[in-house]
């Protein structure tokens, strides 16, 4: 089993995400760290912990940072697809059932305990992790890998024009991470948005009825409401922290080309981009590996398998 961490700001999607994490035969889900972006840290935070709570799983979680490393918040928090609280507006309690110590000193902490053994998997903005690496540099090499959705290489943004969410919520942070040296693959917008999950699919669950699925069904439900108001065309969603779970699992999933990608921190229009240098005669070394073609299918049918 590999050892992964999640880094989250959950969210529906990251709520699918933690889900299929846990379930999956082929992880094994040691911590479980949280940030600010669809919603505040604090709910972020207490979402964890009711997603467990429904998983009946006992796994750490340790509370990250509220804002953007450098800045004041700029982007809102993304209740429009994830309601108020960021989980379809269900009820959650608030808790204090987390670690007494920062996100930061968590990741530190595992990564020196399981020296090359440790893949983060973070799937909201990359403040955390840059932070730790701000912290403690050494970790930089002895992390076996970091899956990040985020990001938008070939394809548009979605929080803006050119700018992904989580890259956006922080591109200052992301910029850290992106020049570390870090081992990253990308699970970006190019690949999670040739991803669906249905309404037809999520009936199952629905019909499995057993508490977690029940729950699963009551959120996924309305986050494909959320998305048809958005997008106007479709009685689907896009999978995008659930596939960079799966990248993880099963990096045959997706086709993978190493590029030089740099973060916009200055574009007027395209603050937060990923900019990736696309040239045929491209001579710096890659610095990230990006997801450019998805097997949609297998992936779907791997998650399904896996989630209730
Ligand atoms: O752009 C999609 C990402 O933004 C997902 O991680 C979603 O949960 C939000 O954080
Ligand atoms: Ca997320």
């Amino acid at each position: 089993m590999q050892r992964v961490l999640l880094d989250v700001d959950t969210g529906i999607d990251d709520t699918l995400a933690i889900s299929y994490a846990v379930r999956s035969t082929e992880l094994d889900v040691i911590g479980i760290t949280t940030c600010f972006g669809n919603v505040s840290v604090d709910q972020a935070t207490d979402n964890t912990l009711h997603v467990l709570e429904q998983l009946e799983v006992d796994i750490p979680i340790a509370k990250g940072e509220g804002k953007p490393l450098f800045h004041p918040m700029h982007k809102s928090y993304s209740t429009h697809f994830h309601g108020e609280n960021g989980l379809a507006n269900q009820s959650v309690s608030r808790s204090d059932k987390h670690l007494p110590k920062h996100a930061s000193q968590f990741i530190i902490e595992q990564v020196k305990k399981y020296p090359h053994e440790i893949t983060i998997i973070c799937v909201g903005s990359l403040t955390n992790l840059a932070l730790t690496i701000m912290q403690e540099p050494e970790i930089i090499s002895l992390v076996k890998n970091v899956v990040v959705m985020g990001g938008a290489v070939r394809v548009p943004g979605n929080n803006q024009m050119h700018a992904e969410a989580n890259i956006y919520a922080d591109p200052e942070a992301a910029d850290i991470v992106f020049r570390s040296g870090i081992p990253i693959t990308l699970v970006g917008l190019d690949v999670t948005m040739k991803t669906a999950l249905s309404k037809k699919e999520i009936q199952k669950w629905k019909n499995h009825n057993t508490k977690v699925s029940n729950f699963l069904y009551e959120i996924t439900d309305y986050y494909i409401d959320r998305y048809r108001n958005y997008y106007g065309d479709r009685d689907y969603c896009a999978l995008h922290d659930p596939l960079a779970v799966a990248v993880a699992i099963d990096p045959s999933l997706v086709t993978i080309e190493p590029m030089v990608v740099s973060i916009d921190l200055e574009g007027l229009y395209s603050y937060g981009r990923t900019v990736a240098d696309l040239r045929e005669r491209c001579t710096d070394k890659p610095n990230v590996n990006v997801c450019v073609a998805v097997d949609s299918e297998r992936f779907l049918a791997h998650f399904l398998q896996h989630i209730v």
